[in-house]
This record gives C-alpha cells, sequence and structure tokens, in this order.
C-alpha cells in the first residue's frame, strides 16, 4: 500500500514515515521545508534502512499535486502539512487559513479527480476550546477556539464532515492529538523548533542544555493539583502508531469518518514535567513563577478508550520516556 504523507519531513509526519516504513508501507512525501529541512529525508532512511519518494512543493500546487496522483498510484493519505504556531495565526490569519485550510480544500479535489477517498487528518485538541470536563470524549462539545490555527483545525473537521455527508464511500479519520512531545529514541529526528519555543517541553530542554536562561511557568493559581496547567503528553511514537492504526482501520472499513482522541489519558502538570524531566536526566531546570499566558486553560486531557477499543490503540511510553527523548534530541541536535 502506497501512501501520501504531506508535511511528511515535519515533526509528527518523519516518526510516522519511520512507522509506516517499519510497517512495510511505500511512503511518498510531500513537503515544502517551511518549518522542517532535507536532511530528514536521510534520518528517516538511517533508522529504517528504506527510502521514500520526496517531492518538493507545495500542498496549494494543483498541478504538483496531479503529477503526484498520476505518478505514483497513491492508495491513501496523511496530512501533516499545516502552519501550527499558535501565537503568529494571530497576527498572520489569512497565511494560516490559506495553509491550513484553502490546501486541504485542494488536497482533496485532486483526491476525489483521482478517486482516492481515503484520508487520516491531524487535528487538534484545541478544537474542544475550554473543554466543558476532563477528561475529554470525542462526543463532547466542540467550537469556541480562540485563534485562527484552532478555527483553522475545527474547519476543515467541518469540510471532512460535509464532504463525507455529500458522499459516503469516502474514508476518513480524523485524529485529534493532545500534547506530542518527545523523539524517537535514536535522537536522530524530533521537534526542533525555529527561535524561541513556545511549547512547554523544547523550553524545557533548553533551559536543562543552557541555550535558554530560565524556565516562565505560567501561572500556579489554576483550579489543579498544583495551580499550573495540567496536559495530555503524549510520546511522539505513540502518536505515530495511532496513525498506522487509523490507516488499517480505513482499509478494513473501506468507508465512514472516525474520530479519535489519542492521548495517554493521563494529565501531568507544569510543575510535575519539571520535575520529571529533572530527576530522569540528572539535571536542572532553573525556573519561576510568572502570570498567566493569555488564552491558556487549566487542564486538558483525553479519555483515549474509543481509540483502545475501535483501533486498538493505546500509548504505551511514559512520562519518563518523553522527558528523556525530548533531552537526548536537544542535546545531540543542538546548535
Ligand atoms: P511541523 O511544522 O513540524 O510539520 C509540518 C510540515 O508540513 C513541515 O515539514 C512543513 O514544512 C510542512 N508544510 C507546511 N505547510 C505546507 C504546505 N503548504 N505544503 C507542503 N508542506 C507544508 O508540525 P507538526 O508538529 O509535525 O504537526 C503536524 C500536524 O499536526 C499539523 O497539521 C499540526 O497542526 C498538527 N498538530 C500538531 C500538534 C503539535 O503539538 N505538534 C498538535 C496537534 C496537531
Ligand atoms: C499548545 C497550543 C495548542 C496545541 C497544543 C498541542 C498554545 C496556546 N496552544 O497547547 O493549540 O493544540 O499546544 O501541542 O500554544 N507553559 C509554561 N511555560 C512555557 C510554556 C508552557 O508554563 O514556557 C505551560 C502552559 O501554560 C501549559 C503547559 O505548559 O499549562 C503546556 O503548554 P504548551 O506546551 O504551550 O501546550 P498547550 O498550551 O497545551
Amino acid at each position: 500500500m502506497k501512501v501520501l504523507v504531506t508535511g511528511g519531513l515535519g515533526y509528527i509526519g518523519s516518526h510516522t514515515c519511520v512507522s509506516l516504513l517499519e510497517n512495510n508501507y511505500e511512503v511518498v512525501v510531500l513537503d515544502n521545508l517551511s518549518n522542517s529541512n532535507i536532511g530528514v529525508k536521510n534520518r528517516i532512511k538511517k533508522i529504517t534502512g528504506k527510502d521514500i519518494t520526496f517531492y518538493k512543493g507545495d500542498m496549494i500546487d494543483k498541478k504538483l499535486l496531479n503529477k503526484i496522483f498520476t505518478n505514483e498510484k497513491i492508495d491513501a493519505v496523511i496530512d501533516f502539512a499545516a502552519y501550527k504556531a499558535v501565537g503568529e495565526s494571530v497576527s498572520k490569519p489569512i497565511e494560516y487559513y490559506t495553509n491550513n485550510v484553502a490546501t486541504v480544500l485542494v488536497l482533496l479535489d485532486v483526491m476525489k479527480e483521482h478517486n482516492v477517498k481515503s484520508i487520516v487528518f491531524s487535528s487538534s485538541a484545541t478544537v474542544y476550546g475550554d473543554p466543558e470536563r476532563v477528561p475529554i470524549k470525542e462526543d463532547d462539545k466542540i467550537g469556541g477556539t480562540t485563534n485562527p490555527y484552532g478555527t483553522s483545525k475545527l474547519f476543515v473537521e467541518q469540510i471532512l464532515k460535509d464532504l463525507y455527508k455529500s458522499d459516503n464511500s469516502w474514508s476518513i479519520a480524523i485524529l485529534r492529538y493532545f500534547n506530542p512531545i518527545g523523539a524517537h529514541e535514536s535522537g536522530l529526528i524530533g521537534e526542533d523548533p525555529k527561535g524561541v519555543p513556545a511549547n512547554l517541553l523544547p523550553y524545557v530542554a533548553k533551559v536543562a542544555n543552557k541555550e535558554l536562561e530560565c524556565l516562565s511557568v505560567f501561572g500556579d493559581d489554576y483550579d489543579t493539583k498544583d495551580g499550573t496547567g495540567v496536559r495530555d503528553y503524549i510520546h511522539v511514537v505513540d502518536l505515530a502508531e495511532g496513525h498506522i492504526k487509523a490507516l488499517q482501520k480505513l482499509e478494513k472499513e473501506q468507508k465512514g469518518l472516525f474520530i479519535y482522541n489519542l492521548g495517554t489519558g493521563t494529565g501531568y502538570s507544569v510543575l510535575e514535567i519539571i520535575k520529571t524531566f529533572e530527576e530522569v536526566n540528572k539535571t536542572k531546570v532553573e525556573y519561576k513563577i510568572v502570570g498567566r499566558r493569555p488564552g491558556d486553560i487549566a487542564s486538558c486531557y483525553a479519555d483515549s478508550s474509543k481509540a483502545k477499543k475501535e483501533i486498538g490503540w493505546e500509548a504505551k511510553k511514559t512520562i519518563k520516556d518523553m522527558c528523556r527523548d525530548v533531552y537526548n534530541f536537544v542535546k545531540k541536535n543542538s546548535k
């Protein structure tokens, strides 16, 4: 089976390429390298011993997509290509809606023309906004997103639902990721944000590695176990495996629209993360408590029992594995 992975050289995409190759899928990647670099292709080969077919280009380019579908006999698509910086999306809404929504319409149109109707889409727990309850189930209320990034995911989910309603020969999996962290245990691929990281774990790792001075903990007055924000951190390798299970589900059912939360089901606070990171890596993370970050919520973690029941997926790696693998990657790749 041949899978087109858009955004396949990015953080989650590269780990998913590894899992696909390890499960004997053929992999074609389309990436414009806007947030990744071509060296990742060789690193995927180093880990798996296998090659991917790579097209450099933008998913908005219909001619290029047509060429790929004509040349490659694609069976299914996993769509990772998007921008993902929440803060930036507030100042660049046109760019975010173009890159996260318009490109998907082009992709779906070309898929339809070539009669390829199987797609796995990268969505996010952000579609739940400020959740009514935790743990969050897939049929809990969605909406109330507070930034263009989150709203772009909500829009694409709706587009996919409308598409399926119009033609139920499509097979669609919408995967709502919680907080992906960690890296491949080889340290060859991982998350390499440009500039100062906005997310917790990349920041913690850079403080430990003395690339940044001190972590700001955004608020200790939330209604949580220790007052700091609680999240469902999931190892990116477990997340990658979730895509294999979703693809297998689509292959088996042939049609349908399926939505799954991919999280561990356990929430950790910022202070628990710092403590675990320090213990596992025998290092010190300097931090100070500051005010809340605007837009943050207190707690967000998944009920992932639907994914376990329907696709046989559950996260295996622990928070210690995540902290160890993030630091291993950062130490091996710091510039
Ligand atoms: P990433 O930025 O590392 O990877 C995205 C890849 O897509 C990059 O390689 C980039 O160069 C490429 N790309 C972007 N726009 C493109 C376009 N128009 N055409 C071709 N390639 C393009 O991000 P990631 O963390 O791997 O995220 C992958 C997907 O998962 C995204 O859709 C993201 O919104 C979603 N997601 C990520 C997280 C997270 O915390 N990382 C959480 C929830 C959902
Ligand atoms: C972020 C995104 C969200 C996305 C999710 C998945 C924002 C506002 N939201 O969520 O859309 O779906 O990632 O990856 O970016 N923290 C600190 N100090 C820091 C950084 C973070 O204390 O320097 C705290 C936050 O307040 C939060 C926790 O750490 O409680 C996790 O933050 P982060 O890694 O940014 O993820 P989310 O905010 O959950």
